[in-house]
C-alpha cells in the first residue's frame, strides 16, 4: 500500500512509472543511499546512476548499501556539489531526484541551500530527455528548507508551460510543515495530444 504521508514513497512512485531499465538517471543528493539504491534497482544492470554528495561519509554509506545488494557496478559516486552537474554529465537522462535538506543522523548545518539547488536544477532540467522527470522532496519544516521551498516554487512558476509541466504535492492536514513534493516533467512532443 502506498502511504501518501510518506512523500519519498510518492517520489519513488513517479520515478517507477517513468524510468525504464537501461536508462541513465541522477541522484543529486545521495545521503544515506536509499534513493540511489532505489534508482540502481530501477535502471537494472544495463542502466547507469550518477549520485552526488558533498560529504564523503554519505557516499561511503551509499557505497556500502549498494555493495550489500551487489549493485554498485551501475552507480558512479561523485563527491562534489550537484551545482557542478554539468561538469560530469552531458548526456540525456530519464530522471533526477533531489531529496533536499541535511543528512539524517549527520551534521544538520551541512544542508542543501537555495542558491546551489537552483543553480543545479537549472542545469539538470535541460539534461532531461523528453518526458523525463525532476523529482524534488522539500523540507519546509526547518529554516533553510522553508527558504529553499519558497525559492524553488518561485522558480517553477516561471518555467515555460510549453517546455515543462510542474506538479506540487503537499499534505494539507498534517502538523509541523511536513515534506512536500515537486515533480517537473520535460514535456513530451510527437505523441498524440502532446503537440
Ligand atoms: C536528505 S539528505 C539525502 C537523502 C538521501 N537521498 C537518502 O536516500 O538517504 C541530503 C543530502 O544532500 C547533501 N548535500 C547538501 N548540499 C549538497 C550539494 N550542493 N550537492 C550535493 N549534495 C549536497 C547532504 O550532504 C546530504 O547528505
Amino acid at each position: 500500500m502506498l502511504r501518501i504521508r510518506k512523500i519519498t514513497e510518492l517520489a519513488h512512485l513517479y520515478l517507477r512509472l517513468n524510468v525504464k531499465e537501461g536508462e541513465q538517471v541522477i541522484d543529486a543528493t545521495a545521503g544515506n543511499g536509499f534513493d540511489t539504491l532505489f534508482l540502481a534497482d530501477l535502471v537494472g544492470k544495463s542502466g547507469q546512476v550518477y549520485a552526488f554528495d558533498i560529504q564523503s561519509e554519505a557516499l561511503a554509506i551509499t557505497k556500502h548499501k549498494l555493495n550489500e545488494h551487489g549493485i554498485d557496478d551501475r552507480v558512479t559516486l561523485i563527491c562534489d556539489g550537484h551545482e557542478k552537474i554539468d561538469l560530469y554529465i552531458q548526456n540525456k537522462v530519464a530522471a533526477v531526484i533531489y531529496n533536499l535538506g541535511f543528512l539524517p543522523g549527520g551534521d544538520r548545518d551541512i544542508t542543501t541551500r537555495s542558491e546551489t539547488t537552483l543553480n543545479s536544477l537549472s542545469k539538470a532540467l535541460p539534461l532531461l530527455k523528453n518526458g523525463g522527470l525532476a523529482v524534488l522532496v522539500l523540507y519546509p519544516g526547518h529554516g533553510e528548507g522553508k527558504t529553499e521551498r519558497d525559492h524553488l516554487l518561485k522558480y517553477c512558476y516561471k518555467l515555460l508551460p510549453h517546455d515543462y509541466s510542474v506538479l506540487h504535492l503537499r499534505l494539507i492536514n498534517q502538523p509541523n510543515e511536513p515534506p512536500e513534493l515537486l515533480v517537473i516533467q520535460r514535456n513530451l512532443f510527437g505523441m498524440p495530444g502532446d503537440a
